[in-house]
């Protein structure tokens, strides 16, 4: 827990009391951001029954009592060309109100998970995102060790980090995430009926990171 200037900051698990706020701050964090809309709230919602969903990661982060903001992880792999699979972890949706960005909130729930992914005894997270969110926690271009995204190139945005020494060393392939993460946007559609309507919108933010997501390692 941490008091800064009499607010007060804590990162705890996931309750089924959380879901619902969970759900709506995921929903206004995503909105209109990667495009017109969002899926990542019906990802939250399906991560939590889904078979890969790792629930000792799952925490939200509370300011001064009240839920602001959320990370789930999920099991992810590498698949070596001779077959081998070295078990990974990824996190994501990851986010925090929209109001309460850059104060450093993402930066404690985001350290905290780390710190206990790697108590737990995982070898390495696999993230996608942009790399000015994730090398102030070390994430580097999986590149480095030759892990590449399913269609066997290396991306900017496709990032990794060790959890102990050593833990990447010799584990080159291709990264298999978890199939939760192939939401249809027309069930993310039906799912967001659940919540007070918002305007989808076509904004500078999605062509920016269209651009990104393609920008390759090179
Ligand atoms: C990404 C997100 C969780 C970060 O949460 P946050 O509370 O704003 O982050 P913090 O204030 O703790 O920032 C920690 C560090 O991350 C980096 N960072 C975070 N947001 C950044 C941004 N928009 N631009 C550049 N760097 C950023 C900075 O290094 C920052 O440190 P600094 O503020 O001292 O420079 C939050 O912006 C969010 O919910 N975004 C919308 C959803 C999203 O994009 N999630 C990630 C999907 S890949």
């Amino acid at each position: 827990m941490i008091a800064d200037q009499a607010i007060t900051v804590r990162v705890r698990r996931e309750r089924s009391e959380d879901e619902r706020r969970v759900e709506e701050i995921t929903r206004d964090a995503f909105w209109n951001l990667y495009a017109p809309g969002c899926v990542e709230h019906l990802l939250v919602h399906r991560i939590r029954t889904h078979r890969d969903c790792i629930p000792e990661l799952s925490f939200v982060i509370e300011r001064d009592g009240a839920v602001v903001g959320s990370i789930f992880y999920t099991a992810s792999k590498v698949r070596s060309p001779d077959g081998w699979e070295h078990d990974t972890v990824t996190f994501g949706p990851v986010s925090i109100a929209p109001q309460l960005h850059r104060q450093g909130l993402g930066r404690a729930l985001i350290t905290h998970s780390i710190d206990e992914a790697r108590r737990l005894g995982h070898r390495a997270i696999l993230i996608l995102g942009y790399p000015h969110h994730y090398e102030p926690y070390g994430f580097i271009g999986a590149k480095r060790w030759g892990i590449a995204m399913p269609d066997g190139r290396y991306y900017r945005g496709f990032m990794a980090l060790p959890l102990f020494d050593g833990a990447l060393d010799g584990v080159a392939g291709t990264v298999v995430f978890s199939d939760v993460y192939d939401a249809d946007p027309a069930d993310a559609e039906v799912f967001d009926r659940g919540f007070p309507p918002k305007e989808k919108k076509v904004q500078e933010s999605q062509r920016i990171f269209e651009r990104a997501a393609q920008e390759l390692n090179e």
